[in-house]
C-alpha cells in the first residue's frame, strides 16, 4: 500500500492507495466517530462495488445507509443534493454519522457538499473509483454542485478524514473515463513536476493498458503533488489556483456544450492546449514545447482541439470563472513545462486569437 499524507494540522489525513482496499474495513473503522455510515454512490457503481464496501463494514458491526443517486454530471445539482438530505434525515443520520462517497468526482463532490452542510457538517470519507477522482477530486476538500450559470458555483471546503483509492476498481472503468483522468495527471507534470511529465512520456502506453504498478505510481505521484499544493494553500488564496490549468477554458467548454457532453477531463485537455497556445503568443513557450504538450495529450487519448463555441460565447462563459477578481479574468499560463503561474496580465487580443483558433481547428 502507498500512503501519502495531506498535512493540514489537526485535520491531517492519509491517502491510501492499494488494490482491494474496498473490503478492508480496518482502514476505515478507526476514522469513524460512530458505528453508522451513509454511503453515497450512483446507479452504475452500486451493482459493482457497493456490496463489497457495505458488507465489509456491516461485518465489522457498522450500520450502513446506502444512498444511490442517478449517474451523470447533469445530476450534480441542487435536486440531487436535496434527495440526499431527505434520505439522511429519513434514516436518522446524526452529527457523528460519517458520509462515505463511493464513486467518481460527481459522487465525491455531491456527497462532500452534503457532508459539509448536513447538520452544519459531518465526518466525510472518500472512496474514489475513477482515475480522475483518485488523482484529483477526492483530495483537497473542495466540494460543490453545478448551477445552470456555471460549474461548481455552489459549494464548500470540507476535508475528508481519509481517502482510500482501490486501484482494482479501475479495471471496470470505461476507456474514455480512464483517458479523462489522465488529463489531470498530465496537468501535475505541466504545472509543477517536469520529471513526472518525462515519466509520463515513457509510460503512457502502460497507463492506458492499465498496468497496475504504473497506475499506482502515477496516482501516488499525482496525489503527492496535490497534497503539497493543498497543504500550502487550503482555501485557494494563492498557488492552489495553479491546479486549475486548462480549467477556465475547460469549464467554458463543459457549460457551452451542456454538462456531460464532453467529459471534464476531455474539456480540461483541450483547455490545457488553449492555455499553452496563449503562453506561446506571449513568448513564454516555444512552438516545440506546445507540440510536446499536444503530443502527450493526444497519446492519452484526449482531444487537442477545443469545440467552436465562438469567441464571444467563450469569453462570456469564462467571465463566470471563480478566478475572476474585480471583474478581471485571471488565467493559469505556463512559463515552461513544469512551471505554471496565475496572471491577469495578458493581452485580450491574444486571448481572442487563441479562441478564434479553436474555431479554425474545429
Ligand atoms: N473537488 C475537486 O477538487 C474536483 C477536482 C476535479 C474534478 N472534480 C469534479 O469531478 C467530476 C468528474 O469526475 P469523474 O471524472 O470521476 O466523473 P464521474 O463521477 O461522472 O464518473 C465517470 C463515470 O464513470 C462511472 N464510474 C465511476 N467509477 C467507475 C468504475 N470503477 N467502473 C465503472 N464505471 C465507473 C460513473 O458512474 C460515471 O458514469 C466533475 O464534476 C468535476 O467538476 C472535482
Ligand atoms: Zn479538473
Amino acid at each position: 500500500m502507498r500512503t501519502i499524507s495531506v498535512g493540514l494540522g489537526a485535520r491531517t489525513y492519509p491517502i491510501c492507495i492499494d488494490r482491494g482496499l474496498l473490503t478492508r474495513s480496518e482502514l476505515l473503522l478507526p476514522r469513524l466517530e460512530q458505528r453508522k455510515v451513509a454511503i453515497v454512490t450512483n446507479s452504475t457503481i452500486a451493482p459493482l462495488y457497493l456490496e463489497s464496501l457495505a458488507g465489509a463494514l456491516r461485518g465489522a458491526g457498522v450500520v450502513v445507509v446506502p444512498i444511490v443517486i442517478a449517474d451523470g454530471e447533469n445530476h450534480k445539482n441542487w435536486q440531487t443534493l436535496d434527495s440526499i438530505f431527505n434520505l439522511l434525515l429519513e434514516y436518522r443520520c446524526e452529527r457523528k454519522t460519517t458520509i462515505i462517497a463511493l464513486g467518481g468526482g460527481v459522487v465525491g463532490d455531491l456527497a462532500g457538499f452534503a457532508a459539509a452542510t448536513y447538520q452544519r457538517g459531518v465526518p466525510f470519507i472518500q472512496i474514489p473509483t475513477t482515475l480522475l477522482a483518485q488523482v484529483d477530486s477526492s483530495v483537497g476538500g473542495k466540494t460543490a454542485i453545478n448551477h445552470p450559470h456555471g460549474k461548481n458555483m455552489i459549494g464548500a471546503f470540507h476535508q475528508p478524514r481519509l481517502v482510500g483509492a482501490d486501484t482494482a476498481t479501475l479495471d471496470t472503468l470505461p476507456e474514455r473515463e480512464l483517458s479523462a483522468g489522465l488529463a489531470e495527471v498530465i496537468k501535475y507534470g505541466l504545472i509543477m513536476d517536469a520529471p513526472f511529465l518525462a515519466w509520463l512520456e515513457v509510460n503512457m502506453e502502460k497507463l492506458r493498458a492499465r498496468d497496475a504498478e504504473a497506475l499506482s505510481y502515477a496516482i501516488a505521484r499525482s496525489c503527492e503533488n496535490k497534497a503539497v499544493v493543498v497543504a500550502a494553500d487550503e482555501r485557494e488564496a494563492g498557488d492552489r489556483a495553479l491546479l486549475n490549468l486548462g480549467h477556465t477554458f475547460g469549464h467554458a467548454i463543459e457549460a457551452g456544450l451542456g454538462f456531460g457532453t464532453w467529459l471534464h477531463g476531455e474539456a480540461v485537455a483541450a483547455g490545457i492546449i488553449l492555455a499553452a497556445r496563449l503562453s506561446q503568443r506571449m513568448d513564454l513557450l516555444s512552438a516545440g514545447e506546445v507540440e510536446r504538450i499536444a503530443q502527450i495529450v493526444r497519446r492519452a487519448g484526449l482531444p487537442t482541439e477545443a469545440p467552436d463555441l465562438g469567441e464571444d460565447r467563450y469569453l462570456e462563459l469564462m467571465g463566470h470563472d471563480k478566478k475572476v477578481e474585480d471583474g478581471n479574468l485571471r488565467l493559469i499560463l505556463l512559463r515552461a513545462i513544469g512551471k505554471a503561474f496565475v496572471t491577469a496580465d495578458f493581452r485580450p487580443g491574444d486571448l481572442r486569437k487563441v479562441l478564434a483558433g479553436a474555431a479554425a481547428h474545429a
